[in-house]
């Protein structure tokens, strides 16, 4: 038996805000944010829409497209540095809202490596043959901690969710291998203040972050005794595209086996790899047997890699 994703599901807010709608608020040019992130827009919640919202939408999709109804599902795991409020979770918020009457629920914090911590929690249980069903939402309203006077921040953040279900799949498909860390003394460099904003050393983060994709991307295809040839296609956290590719060059993949969204989306925090995996399908990028590399990273430090296949 292997245990695999077997829907996936994804929203953003219908809001756009462009790069030149940004050159209005802080000092910077849309030349600037194209070439040094990859950004050209990103989606922005209204006030009244909250993580909740978004996730809800996200997660409904994802059980339609897994073929199951809400009641099956055992465990809702939500990964989340933005919820509605500290308790409830977000999970419970929208256990109530789905009608998933026999799950259990919780929050995940692990910042944008927080999907794939979610992931691989889930797949333990259904491993231990404790659940059969488990629903795993990414969501972050980014824009509700964000310093909208502090240009080095605002011009990456996005909202959105993504969702997945993950269930047994039959032997040889589904996750092969996983890699999760943490170094808690590079916290300092990515973390939220006592006014609520997200603060940023974007020059380490960049530093960490280039170097973590590539090799955890590596580490988890070695792990599942296959080699970079074998990889089909690559999801990972929509940061910055210049990190992106810095993964994508060390798996030695063409530039259209990579998923992308960040043009569009900007960075969504623990939403950004499931809503790049949901899109990738929606496209047919990903087909039946693929080999997939999921890879993320983010505040705490933390990072998180899967191998699968599809
Ligand atoms: N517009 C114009 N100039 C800017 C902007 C902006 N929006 N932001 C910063 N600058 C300036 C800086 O102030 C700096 O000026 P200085 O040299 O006078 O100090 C200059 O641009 C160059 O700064 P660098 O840090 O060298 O720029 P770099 O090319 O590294 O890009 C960036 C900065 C995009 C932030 C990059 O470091 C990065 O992507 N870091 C990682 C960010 C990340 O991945 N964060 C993920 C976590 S976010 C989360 O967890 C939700």
């Amino acid at each position: 038996m292997g245990v695999g994703i077997i829907g996936t599901g994804h929203y953003a807010p219908d809001n756009i805000v462009t790069n030149k709608d940004l050159e209005k608020i802080v000092d910077t040019t849309d030349e600037w944010i194209r070439t040094r992130t990859g950004i050209e827009e990103r989606r922005i919640a209204k006030d009244d829409e909250n993580s909740s919202d978004m996730a809800f939408i996200a997660a409904e999709i994802a059980i339609a497209d897994a073929g199951i109804s809400a009641e099956e599902i055992d465990l809702i795991l939500v990964a989340t540095v933005t919820p509605d409020t500290p308790f409830p979770s977000v999970a419970c918020m929208i256990q109530d809202r789905l009608g998933a009457t026999n799950a259990a629920a919780m929050d995940v914090g692990a910042a944008c490596a927080g999907f794939m911590y979610a992931l691989i929690t889930g797949q333990q249980f259904i491993e231990a043959k404790a659940y059969k069903k488990v629903l795993i939402v990414g969501v972050d309203k980014l824009s509700k901690i964000t310093d909208w006077t502090d240009r080095n921040t605002c011009v990456l953040l996005g909202d959105g969710a993504g969702a997945a279900v993950l269930s047994e799949v039959s032997e040889g498909k589904g996750i092969l291998s996983f890699e999760l860390g943490s170094n808690g003394a590079g916290g300092k460099d990515l973390y939220q203040d006592e006014k609520g904003h997200l603060i940023m050393n974007g020059r380490e983060v960049f530093k960490f972050a280039v170097r973590q994709m590539p090799e955890s991307s590596v580490n988890v295809i070695e792990k599942a005794g296959l080699s970079k040839e074998d990889v089909d296609y690559l999801v990972p956290h929509q940061a910055n595209i210049r990190i992106m590719e810095a993964a994508r060059q060390r798996l030695g993949i063409a530039e259209d086996k990579m998923a992308k969204t960040i043009q569009h989306f900007g960075n969504n925090s623990s939403a950004s790899i499931p809503i790049a995996l949901s899109e990738s399908i929606q496209k047919g990028k990903i087909k039946d047997g693929d080999v997939i590399v999921l890879v993320g990273f983010g505040g705490g430090l933390t990072w998180g890699a899967v191998a699968l296949r599809w």
